[in-house]
Parts: C-alpha cells; sequence; structure tokens
C-alpha cells in the first residue's frame, strides 16, 4: 500500500487507487501464466512417465539421416561433413540400407516469416529421421521467437547433451553430460514480465528429467571404464532445483559403488578447469543445461577452440548432432564462408556414425581428422583468405580415408 502525503488531492488519491488496481491486475494476469507453466511442465513430467523404451539406433534396419544446413557458415560446414558422410557410408547408401535426407528451410529468414522456432513444415521431415545432422542456427537475442536448438532438444525430447574434449598431450580426456532439456532452458522464452517494473525467468528441474541425464552419465562411465565423476551445480544457492539435480545425481550413483562421486560447485569448476594440476583428473562430468553451456564452451576452448568441438543431442527416440559453436553469421557478411572451419561438424558425423552402429569408422574418421587438424601435415584454417578453406581440409581429409 502506497502512502499519499497531507496534501493530496483527490485527484491524486483516486489515480493511486487506479495504478494500485493496475498492479492487482498485472500480477494476477502474472499468477495465471505461472499456473499454466507450471501445468505445462507436469504435462511434460506426464510424457516422460509415459515414454516408452530407447531405441537402438545400432540395430535399425534403415537409418535416415537428416541435414539441416542452417543459417551463417552452416551451410559452407555442412557441406563438406556431408562429403565426409557420403564417402565413408557410401555402400550402405548405395544399398539403401542408410539414406541422406537433405532438409531446407531450417533458416533464419523461414523461421521469422513463419514466427516458428523450427517451421513445422521443417519439423514434420525432422521427424521421418531417425538422426540428424544440424549445421549452426542463429539464435536472435530477446524477443519472443525461440532458439531453434532448444525447440528441437524439447520436441525430440533430446535429453543429454554429450560433448567430449581432449587434449591428449595433457592427458584430458573429458566427456560432459549436460542436462539438455531443462534448468533456464526449459522456459527460457516464457518469463512473466511486469513492463517498466520487473521480470522473472524460470528455472525447471524435475525429478524425471534428473535421474535420466543422471543415468546416461552413470552408463556411459560404467561402460568406459571411468573411475569417477563430477556432479556440478551451485545447490548452495539454487536451493530447490540445483538442490534436487545433486540429490537424485547422489541416488543414482548408490547404483554404481564403484565409481567416485566428486560435488562441486560451478563457479570453482570452472576455475578448477584452468588448474593444470588437477583439471587432468575429470574424466566424466554431469551438470544442468545452462552450467553445461557454459562450461562447455570453456572446456572446447581449452581444446583449441570451440570451433574443434562437437556435440550429440541424444533422446530415446531421436538423436541430433552438431557443432557446439554458432553460425558465424560476420563471415558471410565479410564473404569468408567458404574459410569457415568444417572440422567440428565433421567431428559431430564422427559421433553420429558412433550412435548409429559404425564405430570403427567413427574411430577412423576422428583419427584422421586429428592428424588433418594437429598432425605434422596440417591443414590450417584461419577463417580468412591466409588460411585454407573447408574444402581444401576436407579434401586432405578424404584422402586419409
Ligand atoms: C549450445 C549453444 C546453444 C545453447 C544456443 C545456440 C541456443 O550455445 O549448443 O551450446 O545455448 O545451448
Ligand atoms: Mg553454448
Amino acid at each position: 500500500m502506497a502512502i499519499l502525503d497531507k496534501d493530496a488531492t483527490v485527484k491524486d488519491i483516486i489515480d493511486l487507487g487506479r495504478k494500485e488496481m493496475g498492479e492487482m491486475a498485472d500480477v494476477s494476469d502474472a499468477t495465471g501464466q505461472f499456473r499454466n507453466l507450471l501445468l505445462e511442465q507436469l504435462n511434460r513430467v506426464l510424457r516422460m512417465e509415459q515414454a516408452e523404451g530407447k531405441k537402438d539406433f545400432t540395430r535399425l534396419p534403415k537409418i535416415r539421416i537428416g541435414v539441416c544446413p542452417g543459417d551463417g557458415i552452416g551451410p559452407a560446414i555442412s557441406e563438406q561433413a556431408v562429403r565426409v558422410l557420403e564417402h565413408l557410408l557410401e555402400a550402405e547408401l548405395r544399398t539403401g540400407r542408410i539414406e541422406l535426407v537433405m532438409i531446407d528451410g531450417l533458416t533464419l529468414e523461414r523461421r521469422l516469416e513463419t514466427m516458428e522456432a523450427v517451421p513445422a513444415d521443417v519439423l514434420k521431415k525432422i521427424k521421418t529421421c531417425d538422426v540428424l545432422l544440424k549445421g549452426p542456427t542463429t539464435t536472435p537475442k530477446g524477443g519472443s521467437l525461440e532458439s531453434a536448438n532448444v525447440m528441437l532438444r524439447k520436441q525430440l525430447d533430446l535429453y543429454a547433451n554429450v560433448r567430449p574434449v581432449q587434449l591428449p598431450e595433457e592427458g584430458i580426456d573429458w566427456i560432459f553430460f549436460r542436462e539438455n532439456t531443462e534448468g533456464e532452458y526449459a522456459l527460457g522464452s516464457q518469463g512473466i514480465e511486469l513492463p517498466g517494473k520487473l521480470a522473472v525467468d524460470f528455472k525447471v528441474t524435475t525429478d524425471l528429467g534428473t535421474r535420466r541425464i543422471a543415468r546416461a552419465a552413470y552408463e556411459y562411465a560404467a561402460a568406459n571404464g571411468k573411475t569417477n565423476i563430477e556432479i556440478v551445480t551451485k545447490a548452495n544457492i539454487m536451493k530447490k532445483t540445483d538442490g534436487n539435480f545433486s540429490r537424485i545425481c547422489h541416488e543414482v550413483a548408490m547404483d554404481y559403488p564403484d565409481l567416485k562421486l566428486e560435488d562441486w560447485y560451478i563457479d570453482i569448476m570452472t576455475a578448477k578447469l584452468l588448474d593444470k594440476t588437477r583439471r587432468s583428473d575429470f574424466q566424466v562430468f554431469v551438470l544442468p543445461n545452462l552450467y553445461g553451456d557454459i562450461i562447455t564452451d570453456e572446456a572446447a576452448e581449452i581444446q583449441g577452440g570451440v570451433g574443434t568441438a562437437g556435440s550429440a543431442n541424444l533422446g530415446d527416440e531421436y538423436a541430433m548432432f552438431e557443432a557446439i559453436h554458432g553460425s558465424a553469421t560476420r563471415m558471410i557478411e565479410d564473404g569468408r564462408g567458404a574459410y569457415a572451419n568444417p572440422a567440428s561438424l565433421i567431428k559431430a558425423s564422427a559421433m553420429l556414425l558412433r550412435h548409429i552402429g559404425f564405430s570403427d569408422r567413427a574411430d577412423k574418421l576422428e583419427k584422421a581428422l586429428e592428424e588433418v587438424a594437429n598432425g605434422p601435415e596440417k591443414v590450417v584454417l584461419t577463417g580468412h583468405e591466409d588460411g585454407a578453406t573447408g574444402e581444401q581440409f576436407t579434401d586432405a581429409l578424404l584422402a586419409r580415408l
């Protein structure tokens, strides 16, 4: 209740009353919106509860690989990644066991035209595929248009964002299991605002959503001979969401007594990634969405730059593979698209191959990629005319395969 001073006129009193009634109406609108958001999220929990088992991507009789080139440098680097896939999957493409499906229309222009994060016709085509290779897409800042990445992760329920980072000369072999459908991202474009006064965004952690990412990380660790797992949150501050995330990870950990669990807060972990005496001890990380987003850029930078890292978005029914960097539209504006580095998307293609059961070819591709990018006869891309083009890089790579 505001206080009026003793000289207040009748008009002042009426104005104040109107203002307070307006505010009350805004608050009650906002409360209604909040209620709807909670119901929506409960619905999502229900869908998770009803989810049918996991599809075994390594045993599909036929596999459809969708390719969405995306924006900015996306089409240029996708073209190179597709050349690599066509080469490595030549036999299967010939017999029709594997099909490469080019999907147009996941561009910023189309998205602005339809005002859909992923235009409905594009989403429909994507859903006819099993796995997707996706070039970077531009995410507008502010406004209400959701990022295409985020929308696809949610729509296809790609809950595990798996990002490996390696620096062999330092003994670094990390793999990040970033929760990919919840946290600050779940309702990122559905915050509530009392215009000119305040804004609230939401962070969502569900029990099932946390359990499945923790399980994915632990299963990976157990199957790959790892010895420890780092759980990274900010549970001292985000008591409910991160608090639950941490607690549920501990519960899942009880099924894996041979794996040592270490608890971290995100701030100190970002520092520890720079600690050369400690960082090579880390193996597997599990963390909520936004922390995972931030720390994997840091980790990729340690590996040699965000242009060097690939990313797998895994769900039970679909999987999507992408670079971890953005669309670098500036390079296109400057006419340097041909010089964009396709390594990250090619690395993502190796992850794709492994996911659909071609581990040998994935290993071969990763080895060749390492040689072309870092070996004695490396092909250096600078992003400018003084470096190689993406096509030259890929030519050298194909020559080794
Ligand atoms: C990533 C990207 C995305 C994210 C953007 C493009 C929405 O930074 O994949 O890490 O924030 O997740
Ligand atoms: Mg990111």
